[in-house]
């Protein structure tokens, strides 16, 4: 688990060298998985195999991996369009072409930096895999709204759940100042709805369903990567 895991490895990096082409802008995804992909796009950078990429980071994290592979980076408000964004999950459907992130809270960004792509490639391992997903929607909320929105989420079919900080007493404060609810569903047989649902709900800024998003999935296997395509 973590950085180290070598399924993730494998597709964080496949990804870099198979789909990363000389002039593109690229949507850095968070996670453990394409910091693999960062830590690539740097090496093929460095040693000439690739040149004129630029990166948009989605967090902090995926920020301070770009600066350290010396990827050149712009901000989001830069630029309207990018070429690719290679992004992971929290979970993936191998029949439709939509995710669950946010375990790391970075959603709200993400989903801005996905969209902008004209490609969406989601890296991970084989295991994030389920049918129908049902992975707790991580949802980003106004702090004050909280109580109200849980109310809400509850009323469309939620269990929320106010995600607390691991090392810090109190809740997870988001790179946007705000809080998330872990909202469980159980499985997620209308996806659509769901997601039209939580898109609905005022305080809330986003959720970690990519609905119908995903153009690929590099997924990490004990031998190779497979690609899922959509
Ligand atoms: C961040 O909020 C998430 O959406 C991540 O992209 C997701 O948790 C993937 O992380 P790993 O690659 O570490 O599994």
């Amino acid at each position: 688990e973590g950085v180290f895991d070598e399924r993730r490895r494998r597709a964080g990096e496949r990804a870099a060298q198979e789909l990363i082409e000389d002039g593109m802008d690229v949507g850095l995804g968070t996670g453990s998985t394409t910091a693999w992909t960062v830590a690539e796009i740097g090496r093929l950078l460095r040693e000439g195999d690739l040149e004129d990429v630029r990166g948009v980071a989605t967090s902090l994290q995926s920020h301070e991996l770009a600066k350290e592979a010396d990827i050149p980076l712009v901000t989001l408000d830069a630029v309207t369009e990018l070429d690719i964004t290679v992004d992971g999950a929290d979970q993936y459907s191998e029949n439709e072409p939509t995710v669950i992130k946010g375990g790391g809270g970075a959603h709200a960004r993400e989903k801005v930096i996905d969209a902008m792509a004209d490609e969406l490639v989601i890296t991970t391992d084989e295991e994030k895999a389920t049918d129908p997903l049902d992975y707790p929607v991580p949802v980003e909320v106004m702090p004050d709204a909280r109580e109200v929105v849980a109310e809400w989420v509850r009323e469309a079919g939620g269990e929320p759940d106010l995600r607390m900080a691991e090392r810090k007493d109190g809740p997870v404060f988001t790179a946007n100042g705000n809080l998330v609810l872990d909202c469980d569903f159980g499985g997620l047989d209308d996806a659509a709805g769901t997601a039209q649902e939580l898109d609905g709900i005022p305080g809330v800024l986003d959720h970690g369903i990519f609905l119908d998003m995903v153009d690929a999935v590099y997924l990490g296997t004990d031998e190779d990567v497979d690609v899922l395509e959509f």
